[in-house]
């Protein structure tokens, strides 16, 4: 069964440790945190001491999104905050190999994630290497933007490079999901689904969390 994995970018970071139990008691599988530099995206969201905070909040996996530029400098402060997925973008690392080696020998497991210009064929030769494969579904950068339908071409060909070069990473999509186009992206192939708008946007945030993970169950 995919995963649910809320990103508290959408979260009331002066009630982070209440919104984070709620999408606990809604069911959440994971916490997505998108660690935001100004750089490499335009805008500049949190860093280690947030992810921090949530570790401290929940015992929910956390998946760390970094939209960063020198991944490297951070990696270590990430997985002592209490990072489980350490992911960070093909377009922003120069050295892919050296970085997942990197975070895997930190302790955390490894992703990448593109963006929608980016194809997937390219990371053919780095699947063997990861643990996730992260397609962003929107530009990287901010929460509450609409979902870019080629995505789902991209989540098809990401499970057919994983099942051609016999890999087992877990494919991710974020940008854009609600209970209105989640099961186009279950039907991809995706294996874990981020949202943020969708679930902390809404009058009931711990229903909001059941709703998504019902279609997600149900199918
Ligand atoms: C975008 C972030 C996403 C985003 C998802 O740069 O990586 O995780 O916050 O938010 P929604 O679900 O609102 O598109
Ligand atoms: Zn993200």
């Amino acid at each position: 069964m995919a995963l649910l994995a809320p990103s508290i970018l959408s979260a009331d970071f002066s009630n982070l440790h209440q919104q984070i139990r709620l999408i606990e008691i809604g069911g959440a599988d994971w916490i997505h945190c998108d660690v935001m530099d100004g750089h490499f995206v335009p805008n500049i969201s949190f860093g280690s001491v947030i992810v921090k905070a949530a570790k401290a909040s929940s015992v929910l996996p956390l998946d760390v999104h970094l939209m960063i530029e020198n991944a490297d400098d951070y990696i270590k402060g990430f997985v002592n905050a209490g990072a489980v997925f350490i992911t960070v973008h093909q377009e922003a690392v120069i050295h892919l190999n050296r970085t997942i080696t990197r975070i895997k020998e930190l302790g955390a497991k490894a992703g990448v994630s593109i963006n929608p210009s980016t194809p997937v064929a390219p990371l053919k030769d780095i699947v063997e290497e990861i643990d996730l494969l992260l397609i962003m579904s929107v530009n990287p950068g901010f929460g509450g933007q609409s979902f870019i339908k080629s995505s789902l071409r991209k989540i098809e060909e990401a499970a057919k490079l994983r099942s051609k070069m016999n890999s087992n990473f877990l494919i991710e999509v974020d940008g854009g999901i609600s209970i209105n186009n989640v099961k186009d992206i279950l039907d991809a192939g995706a294996d874990v689904i981020v949202a943020g708008s969708s679930i902390f946007k809404a009058d009931n945030i711990s229903a909001a969390v059941t709703e998504l993970k019902n279609i997600i169950s149900s199918y």
